[in-house]
């Protein structure tokens, strides 16, 4: 062999070795493989893929030592120091074209004509090593393709048994629904006992179709769309939850045709290399027929299509006749936590600007506002502490109010990662979710009690010694105040409130408080109630009680709910505060935004959601403006809410469907959707993403920041921007928590706020030296356990709660237009235990009414022990049985969010 040239690796522990006559230092405990691959050397693989375990099923990876003797697996061989091997030697390559040969031979299909020709890794190597197609007599055609799904079907006749799916499913998704059946010439892919994946632990997150190394897993409506060749592919950012997943599309100029997780994970940071079945199939709303493409005008009861330059001449003069006779407060207007940060910027000063109220505000009133207060409150600033990746290298995870695998499927990946590594899970829950099974603990407290269990953790904390009592005089305040508050809280008394055991609480705090790196995870189980505040503060009690916040992979996570509730809470679509949640009614900083701005501005803070509708509701809201949302499915007390908005004198809806808000509006006028838009999205980790454009807008659809613009010039505001970068830059010119946050930085690792000045690179997790508030310290608040607003009783026995599914996202705008998910989960449900399902005689599957002071729906009995007996729980996505007819508009004080998640509830066997 050649005398080599050394290149160096930058690893702690090397080792030389020589591959092709040259010699690297690589890392010690590397293979083969994974050696070449890291100096660009291409060994051909199919059963390798990074991040899973190798099998070294397919034997193409096949390297000559020096030693001689057979071929040895790369993928398989460890490096060792003064190893050398060969990669392409005329041997192997004969191998290979064998190995090819025999794989194809089983193969009964066309390559040539195979629409995946392009992202088929088997056909590239057999064009590569030139096979003989004909070579062996095949075998084929003896399995049924698998199509009993409505997501992605399994043509045996293109399956290599690389096995990459099995791991795939098993690895990454922590879930066996497929495996090897049958034996030699038998074996496929397939679920245990050849079942219908319907009918296993499948999710549908697609990691398996992703996986496959050929055309044998495709997405059903990838089927007939098209030769690889001829499709784009583009990535951009996830439209559904706030993890923010990247995701690679694969289209025409005008049509999505598949997704798939990105080829480079490392250009995923909130992801990597996972994504769940709504990102993976549930974009198919972009290319329906039912998108807006015109503007609507309502006449005489109908809507009919306007021009652009009808319809925002009309919008504006009916705004103007409003703000004319009664004053600029009596227009409201909600911003969108789907739409971007540019456009949520454009909207509040819009409406703040030009129109002149503060009435602004968007769904995250409904989800997150207590954590925005309470946080706020206790650490200066209400977001995430930590980042998603952190979550895996947590030694403890409480979760609680949170259904993270199914309302933030990807970061439950991350949580059981995390128990792989080794993290104790304690989950506080009242319904036996799927994260269940991965807990140590699982406390099943009663609905609306989380203070009294939280107090009861802290009491333990403090009686058995286990306060970091450093963190606690060093960083924080009002630690006496806790003390006297949760002394009150001994867990034989908590027991008897919140039906939590008493020694199990102990060994929860106890396992907590224990840990070195102690992350809690919590979502709208512990906002959306009436003490939804005081319920955050206890949480961050518990964080800095325990030295847990400030530090990697620990501290208070908040798993925000829509893409981009967090931008939108941060760009200032809130009535109090303006962008970066800087006050409106501090003098200073309104003089600030009238001079950044050029115009008056108000000072009074503005209406929140609730308040608009009640005000809609008694007449001194007269107009409203809503970008995007759809509170007459999202909101609580939906009879209420439709009475508000009937009684408006002029409704302005800007969407990309006619949403069932939509139906009630004056005007309708369609918006661009997230894949036919630039701009960025804040995730839940507070990174802030740039969105690519993907396809190309159906019709006349204009995106939500121009349509904002337009509207402004009409009155006599200009805000003209030339592209949306200019509108990011203009963010990040008077948001100081984005100050750093310019266009040009932005590529797809994206930036986590706070980013003060553009050489910041942004922050990983929050307070590592000091809190946000204005002395640096973080403040204990003592919070005192108070009964939920409406408790069981003789008319109304049942508790019930509402929340999400991992199938359908918030009003089902969306998912409710997707093939897949609709033929998959069509009809919405109530949770019933059996034992109250056999008291009242209910069958599983039987409709049934349930009513609340409020109203009463009819829905389909779904009979489960995921509920506790008394408990009732109705995912709130469904209009046509809406959970929010019956729950309870009661707000907290603090926050003004509705205790959407208890209410007294009957429920009733029909006729
Ligand atoms: S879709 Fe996901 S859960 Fe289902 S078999 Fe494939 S990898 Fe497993
Ligand atoms: S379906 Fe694809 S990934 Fe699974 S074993 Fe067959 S070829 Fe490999
Ligand atoms: S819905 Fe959430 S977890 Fe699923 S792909 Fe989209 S961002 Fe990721
Ligand atoms: S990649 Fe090594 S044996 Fe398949």
């Amino acid at each position: 062999m050649a005398q080599a040239e050394t290149r160096h690796t930058e690893t702690a522990e090397t080792v030389e070795v020589t591959i092709d006559d040259e010699a690297y230092e690589v890392a010690e405990d590397a293979t083969v493989l994974e050696a070449a691959m890291e100096h660009g050397i291409d060994v051909p693989t199919l059963c390798h893929m990074e991040g899973l375990e190798n099998t070294a099923a397919c034997r193409l990876c096949l390297v000559e030592t020096e030693e001689g003797g057979d071929p040895v697996a790369a993928c398989s061989l460890p490096v060792e120091d003064g190893l050398t091997v060969e990669t392409d030697t005329e041997r192997l390559r004969r191998s290979r074209r064998n190995t090819l040969e025999l794989l194809l031979s089983e193969n009964c299909v066309d390559c040539l004509t195979c629409e995946q020709r392009g992202g088929c890794e088997l056909a590239d190597l057999a064009y590569e090593y030139d096979v003989d197609m004909d070579q062996y007599e095949g075998g084929g055609g003896r399995f049924e393709p698998m199509t009993d799904n409505p997501y992605f079907q399994l043509d045996h006749d293109r399956c290599i048994l690389c096995g990459r799916c099995v791991q795939a499913c098993d690895e990454v998704r922590h879930n066996s629904a497929i495996g090897f059946t049958g034996r030699g010439m038998e074996t496929k892919v397939a679920p245990p006992l050849d079942r219908s994946l319907t009918e296993t632990e499948c999710k549908f997150c697609g990691q398996c179709v992703d996986s496959c190394p050929t055309g044998a897993l495709t997405a059903k409506d990838r089927l007939g769309a098209g030769r690889e060749e001829d499709l784009e592919t583009t990535s951009t950012i996830c439209t559904y939850c706030g993890v923010g997943c990247r995701i690679e599309f694969k289209h025409t100029d005008d049509e999505i045709v598949d997704a798939s997780i990105v080829d480079d994970p490392d250009t995923a940071p909130a992801n990597g290399d996972r994504m769940c079945v709504k990102g993976r199939f549930a974009w198919d709303f972009v290319n329906d027929d039912e998108r807006l493409t015109q503007p609507l005008i309502r006449e005489d009861g109908e809507l009919r299509e306007a021009s652009w330059q009808e319809a925002l001449d009309y919008t504006a003069e009916r705004l103007q006749e409003i703000r004319e006779e009664h004053g600029a407060d009596a227009v409201a207007g909600l911003a969108s936590a789907t739409c971007t940060n540019e456009e949520n910027y454009v909207y509040q000063k819009f409406m703040r600007a030009a129109f002149g109220t503060n009435n602004v505000d968007h769904c995250a009133r409904l989800c997150h506002a207590s954590t925005v207060a309470g946080l706020g409150r206790a650490f200066g600033s209400g977001a995430m502490t930590n980042s998603n990746q952190e979550i895996r290298d947590a030694d403890a995870i409480l979760i609680t109010g949170s259904n993270t695998t199914e309302a933030h499927p990807v970061l439950g990946l991350e949580v059981q990662e995390a128990v792989e590594n080794g993290a104790d899970l304690i989950l506080v829950d009242p319904r036996e979710i799927e994260i269940a099974d991965d807990a140590d603990l699982h406390l099943r407290q009663t609905g609306g009690t989380d203070i009294a269990w939280v107090n009861g953790m802290l009491n333990v904390i403090l009686e058995e010694g286990l306060v970091e009592e450093e963190f606690v005089a060093e960083r924080t305040e009002n630690f006496e105040a806790l003390k006297e508050t949760v002394a009150d809280y001994p867990p034989e008394k908590v027991e008897e409130i919140a039906g939590v055991d008493a020694e199990k609480l102990r060994e929860a705090a106890r396992m907590y408080a224990e840990a070195d790196r102690a992350s809690i995870l919590y979502a709208m189980g512990i906002t959306q109630h009436s003490s939804g505040t005081d319920n955050v503060l206890a949480l961050a009690n518990l964080a800095m009680a325990t030295g847990n916040v400030g530090k990697e992979a620990a501290g208070v996570n908040p798993l925000r709910g829509q893409n981009n509730v967090q931008g939108a809470c941060d760009l200032g679509a809130l009535p109090d505060v303006y962008p970066g949640y800087q006050a409106v009614d501090d003098p200073e900083i309104n003089e600030t935004f009238e001079a950044h701005w050029d115009a008056d501005l108000p000072e009074e803070p503005g209406l929140t959601i609730t308040e608009m509708i009640d005000a809609a509701r008694f007449g001194t809201v007269k107009g409203m403006y809503v970008m995007g949302e759809n509170p007459m499915v999202s909101d609580p007390h939906l009879r209420h809410v439709e009475e508000g908005l009937e009684e408006l004198e002029f409704l302005v809806v800007q969407d990309i469907f006619v949403s069932e808000t939509a139906e009630l509006a004056d005007v309708i006028l369609p918006a661009k959707a997230f894949a036919e838009k630039e701009g960025t999205f804040t995730n839940t980790e507070r990174r802030i993403q740039p969105l690519t454009k993907v396809v190309d807008a159906p019709g006349d659809a204009k995106e939500d920041w121009e349509i904002v613009g337009e509207l402004a010039e009409r009155f006599d505001y200009p805000m003209e921007y030339d592209s949306v970068h200019e509108i990011t830059d203009e963010i990040a010119a008077v948001t100081p928590i984005y100050g750093g946050i310019v266009a040009d930085r932005l590529d797809e690792q994206g930036l986590q706020w706070p980013c003060e000045d553009e050489d910041d690179p942004g922050t990983k997790f929050l307070y590592a030296d000091e809190f946000n508030r204005e002395n640096g310290l973080g403040e204990f608040h003592g919070v005192e356990y108070l009964d939920p607003d409406e408790i069981p009783d003789d008319e109304y026995p049942f508790r019930l709660s509402t929340g999400r599914m991992l199938y359908h996202f918030h009003t089902r705008t969306m998912t409710g237009r997707s093939r897949a998910i609709m033929e998959h989960v069509p009809d919405p449900y109530v949770e019933l235990n059996p034992e109250d399902a056999e008291a009242y005689d209910i069958e599983d599957g039987e409709r049934i009414a349930v009513a609340s002071r409020r109203g009463e729906i009819e829905i389909p009995a779904f009979v489960t022990d995921r509920v506790p007996e008394g408990t009732i729980f109705i995912p709130f996505h469904f209009a046509e049985s809406a959970a929010n007819e019956l729950t309870n508009p009661t707000l907290d004080p603090k926050s003004k969010i509705p205790e959407l998640k208890v209410c007294a509830a009957r429920i009733e066997k029909l006729d």
